[in-house]
């Protein structure tokens, strides 16, 4: 069958009011918008202006009032504690309304920020959905993030309540949140009145007086409390998430209530292919985006069955799980990044575990977060014999910028390529004096303001932030930092970031943030930390280091410190564990480090002079460093 694409596309192009009114008759609204877009507000323009709605109201409460209430909303499957449990939409609406009520009683109300530093269990899900029903605003950290970052978030977001759990559980070590929370709350000049505290059997924790509230008794004495869902403002903010940024400083982009709601339940059935009432699951995590978009909000607007896993592809308790997972709850399609991929490659090369398991459920694999390597995609294809899906978003757009969308009828697989933009994207390629590019050449990967519903309006108290960061440099665009080219067939490419943001397991990190880090050790002049190639994980940071004159340091014993250093502030995600010491670093005639002529030597891959270089020697005193290490 013919792709629907194209038309679907020139259907968008010619009129994307019109395109976006209508999927907004998909969902519920207290009172329907009067405008679909707006230009005169917001920094280029608001989505359903006029609208009230709630997203809770639409991603619960409709689905029990319309024949769902007894199937199942989420599957929880946890392998690295032996736990499973099953919520259908009814037991979902009420875990939810009672978590809400124990949030308003401490205060919470519509515009708040409630920061959930939560591992993967329900209750992250539940904490989200009851923030939404209040109109209140969560921002969701990452369990593998230290103090330091969760404290910056909790007060950029000025959170009044928290909501958290007495540990995480990783492969061979309990992650003690509590210990977290307390320090981050220590190092915030911004203090939450309160913290909402889940304890778990693995190590529960003690409660601080008068702050903390135990969430499990506290559920307890509120069920059975109605909480009606709060009406908001299509454009009011639902959520923050905090991104990397290219300084330390982490971004605080903004979702909106209305225009998230309409373009992530559009994807469902048009980009992935789903139907309600059908087994969803994206493998991520809820601290990023893909977890909230995928996990929660998309899964659960769409009324399908939503799978939570707290686990890692391999190790929990082997390569099989993702396939036992896919068999025992009749999973129809899996989205996951391509390094968890590597991962089960790596360790189950002929796929024995996939051949004992009936995967006859599964339609389709979707990949994302990084780009998909075409080796990993082809193992897959024939492993799994499903299509193989690569798509490209950002933390930013909340949904794919670019798709191969299955629902509206496949097209070809190009290796390499995230597939074609999607409706509400005009993507385009410029270089660096904003001229449009050839197809099939190199350039920046710019999108044609106005963005479409779900993508971030603003960043949270930070509007200037915001039109510096993406729409400055190129007049009417939104600047992606992705570098890319489209082919003569219309075909993305996505091939690096030009910014100093690197990509590690499919998590965004700042190398800048890292580098912050590392200069302050004493015995440290300079650094440059560069992401370099993994087989597993894409990218892995590595840090050159230039040491303090007169100062003689064991290189194991210095790399253990900087480690520590980086573990503690940005925590152990940021997979910082290589350090080179260099006698200089190498710099242009102006200053500048030149990072990515190191990563081209690290990496071993064909590098020229840089024309503006200082002193050429330096490059050859770094090849053999890294010769050395
Ligand atoms: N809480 C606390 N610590 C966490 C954590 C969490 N929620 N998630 C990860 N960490 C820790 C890990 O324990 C690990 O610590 P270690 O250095 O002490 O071993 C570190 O952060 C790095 O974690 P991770 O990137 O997950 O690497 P890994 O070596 O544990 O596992 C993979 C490798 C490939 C299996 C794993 O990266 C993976 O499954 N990735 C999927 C990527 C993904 O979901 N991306 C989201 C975008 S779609
Ligand atoms: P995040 O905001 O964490 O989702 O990271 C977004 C960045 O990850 C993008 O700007 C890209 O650099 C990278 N990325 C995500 N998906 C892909 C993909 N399918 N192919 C290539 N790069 C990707």
């Amino acid at each position: 069958m013919a792709s629907r694409y194209h038309d679907t596309y020139r259907d968008w192009k010619n009129d994307p009011e019109g395109f976006w009114a209508r999927a907004a008759q998909d969902l519920h609204w207290f009172t329907p918008f009067t405008k679909v877009f707006d230009p005169e507000q917001g920094v280029y323009g608001r989505w359903f202006v006029g609208g009230e709605c709630n997203t809770c109201y639409n991603a619960v409460d409709r689905h029990v009032e319309s024949g769902r209430a007894d199937q199942l909303a989420l599957i929880y499957d946890s392998p690295i504690t032996g736990r499973q449990k099953s919520f259908t939409y009814a037991e979902m609406k009420s875990e939810v309304e009672a978590l809400a009520a124990v949030l308003r009683q401490q205060g919470v109300e519509k515009g708040d920020r409630v920061v959930i530093y939560m591992p993967m269990v329900p209750e992250a899900v539940f904490a989200m959905l009851a923030c939404a029903r209040l109109g209140a605003v969560h921002s969701v950290v990452f369990g593998g993030f230290a103090a330091p970052e969760l404290a910056v978030r909790i007060n950029d977001a000025k959170a009044k309540v928290i909501v958290s759990a007495s540990c995480g559980v990783e492969p061979g070590r309990v992650v003690d949140y509590k210990s977290l929370l307390d320090k981050a709350i220590e190092l915030s000049d911004h203090k939450p009145s309160s913290c909402i505290i889940l304890q778990r059997d693995q190590q529960p924790c003690e409660l601080t007086p008068g702050r903390d509230i135990d969430m499990r008794e506290a559920m307890q004495k509120a069920r059975g409390s109605s909480v009606p869902c709060v009406p908001v403002a299509a454009t009011d903010p639902l959520y923050i998430l905090y991104t990397s940024g290219t300084t330390g400083k982490p971004k605080g982009v903004v979702r909106d209530n209305g225009g998230h709601m309409v373009m992530l339940k559009w994807t469902m059935e048009n980009e992935y292919g789903i139907k309600p009432g059908e087994v969803f699951w994206a493998a991520s995590d809820v601290g990023w985006v893909v977890g909230h978009s995928y996990i929660v909000y998309a899964p659960l607007l769409h009324g399908c069955t939503t799978i939570l896993f707290e686990g890692k592809p391999v190790g929990t308790p082997d390569a099989g799980v993702f396939w036992r997972v896919i068999e025992q709850h009749k999973v129809a399609a899996l989205f996951t990044a391509p390094t968890a991929f590597r991962a089960i490659r790596t360790a189950d090369p002929d796929g024995k575990f996939i051949s004992e398991r009936d995967l006859s459920s599964l339609r389709t694999l979707f990949l994302a977060g990084e780009r998909a390597d075409p080796e990993t995609v082809r193992w897959a294809e024939r492993q799994l014999k499903v299509p193989v899906i690569d798509h490209w978003w950002q933390t930013e757009t909340g949904a794919p910028i670019s798709h191969n969308p299955v629902g509206l009828g496949m097209l070809p697989v190009k290796y390499g390529s995230p597939g074609v933009p999607m409706p509400g994207y005009d993507v385009q390629i410029l270089d660096d004096e904003g001229h449009q590019a050839a197809p099939g050449t190199l350039g920046n990967v710019v999108i044609r303001l106005p963005m479409p519903p779900g993508a971030l309006p603003t960043l949270w108290n930070a509007e200037q932030r915001f039109r510096d960061s993406y729409l400055s440099e190129f007049k009417g665009y939104y600047k992606t930092a992705d570098a890319g080219y489209i082919d003569e067939d219309g075909f993305l490419f996505i091939m690096a970031r030009t910014d100093d943001i690197i990509n590690v397991a499919g998590h965004r990190l700042s190398t800048g943030g890292m580098e912050e880090v590392v200069a302050e050790h004493p015995d440290v002049a300079e650094c440059a930390v560069v992401g370099i190639a993994d087989e597993l994980k894409g990218q892995i940071p590595c840090g050159f280091v230039v040491l303090r004159s007169g100062i003689e340091r064991d290189v194991s014993e210095l790399e253990q410190e900087l480690v520590k250093m980086v573990r503690e502030r940005i925590g152990p995600v940021a997979a910082f564990k290589k350090v080179v010491p260099v006698k200089r670093l190498p710099k242009t005639r102006s200053g500048k480090i030149l990072r990515s002529t190191m990563q081209k030597i690290a990496d071993g891959l064909e590098w020229t002079m840089p024309s503006t270089i200082d002193d050429p020697a330096i490059l050859s005193e770094i090849e053999e460093a890294l010769r050395k290490h």
